[in-house]
């Protein structure tokens, strides 16, 4: 198939868009760059043996994508671009409302106006707000943060979108904790500034870019004291967008598929782990809670299983392999 992937040079992005190239989809990548270095796309290309098609644009600018479609003629559509940030959308509510709804509207139009009916769509196990896992995709939801907003506002969008469309189909897919990196080492995880998630920021402790680790909170109600999360391989997830493709290529409606593996692994856990991975102790100090998290998070990942035939195959040793051997190949990210 011809997909078009929006934010195909980020991190889930890239992985995907490589997985696709190796599937033997054509690929047109169109991503602003604004989280992310056109150099991930030449390492995908160099790993896949051939490149996708690259266009950097924001996805709001309906010319751009107009000329795109009318070029490329997407029979599907992956829709990673957005920002996700949750504490940065507290701050600036108005730029993730702005980038993430304009951004989902003008991509539904453009595929709309040129008749392209497939999309799947990057959600996130944040939409379940603090309900009582394992979470499965009928838990109620409710978010906490704009950025959770933003997501669930797009769900309803596409929920709608198919409505009035019988021939869309949708594919939506919420993420658990996404980690770990492409076995090459060549792509990974590249936050810009400080990291706002636990693992990336393991990863610049067990290089020596950051001194230690914070650990927030160790007074939750779980075995060890520290928040439980429902880690996932990137590239399980890449694997779960093929298969939601495979699956909206003949199924239209909306349909909602959690990626997860559902088990759940500590913090505590996790600088186990990592410790393992590179061969030295992890330095982290306990502080406070983190405000907004919750103790236990993992997911009810049967519904995937059932209908896409998919389910997580690696565990978190390999998911902490794999990020030391991207973190230590490139200390700088794409940059260095
Ligand atoms: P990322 O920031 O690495 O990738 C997003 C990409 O989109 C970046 O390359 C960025 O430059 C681009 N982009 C952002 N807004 C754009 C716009 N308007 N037009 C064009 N390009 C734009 O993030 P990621 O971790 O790969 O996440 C991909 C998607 O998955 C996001 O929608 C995110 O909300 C969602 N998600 C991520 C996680 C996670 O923990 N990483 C969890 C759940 C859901
Ligand atoms: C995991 C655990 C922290 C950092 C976030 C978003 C969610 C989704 C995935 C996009 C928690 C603890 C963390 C640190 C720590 N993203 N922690 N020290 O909060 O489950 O989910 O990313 O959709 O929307 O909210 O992931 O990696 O930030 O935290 O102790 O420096 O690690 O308290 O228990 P989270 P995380």
């Amino acid at each position: 198939m011809r997909v078009l992937v929006t934010g195909g040079a980020g991190y889930i992005g890239s992985h995907t868009t490589l997985a696709l190239l190796e599937a033997g989809h054509d690929v047109l990548v169109v991503d602003d760059l604004t989280n992310s270095h056109a150099e991930s796309l030449r390492r995908v290309a160099t790993l896949a043996g051939r490149p996708a098609q690259f266009v950097e644009a924001n996805v709001r600018h309906d010319d751009v994508m107009e000329a795109t479609f009318a070029r490329f003629l997407p029979e599907a559509v992956i829709h990673f671009a957005g920002w996700k940030a949750v504490g940065e959308s507290v701050a600036k509510p108005l730029v993730y409302y702005r980038e993430n709804l304009d951004s989902t509207l003008t991509l539904l139009e453009t595929m709309q106006r040129h008749g392209c009916t497939r999309i799947v769509f990057s959600s996130s196990a944040t939409v379940y707000g603090a309900g009582e896992p394992p979470l499965s995709e009928d838990a109620p939801t409710g978010a906490t943060n704009p950025y959770g907003r933003t997501k669930l506002m797009i769900e309803e969008i596409l929920a709608d979108a198919s409505v009035a469309d019988p021939d869309l189909a949708v594919g939506v897919l919420r993420y658990f904790n996404p980690i770990g990196a492409h076995a090459s080492g060549m792509i990974g995880e590249d936050p810009q500034g400080i990291p706002n998630n636990l693992v990336p920021y393991v990863a610049q402790v067990a290089t020596g870019r950051r001194a230690e680790l914070s650990v927030f909170g160790d007074d939750y109600d779980t075995p060890d004291g520290t928040g439980i999360r429902d880690y996932i391989h990137v590239l399980d997830l890449a694997a779960g967008h093929l298969a939601a493709l495979d699956y909206i290529r003949d199924h239209a409606g909306y349909h909602v598929w959690n990626l997860g593996t559902g088990r759940g692994t500590s913090v505590f856990e996790i600088i186990s782990a990592y410790e393992r991975a590179c061969g030295h102790p992890i330095p982290y100090q306990v502080l406070p809670r983190r405000a907004g998290d919750v103790a236990r998070s993992f997911a009810d990942p049967s519904k995937a299983k059932r209908e896409l035939g998919w389910e997580a195959t690696r565990g978190i040793d390999e998911m902490c392999v794999d990020s030391y051997r991207w973190q230590s190949n490139n200390p700088r990210g794409f940059t260095a």
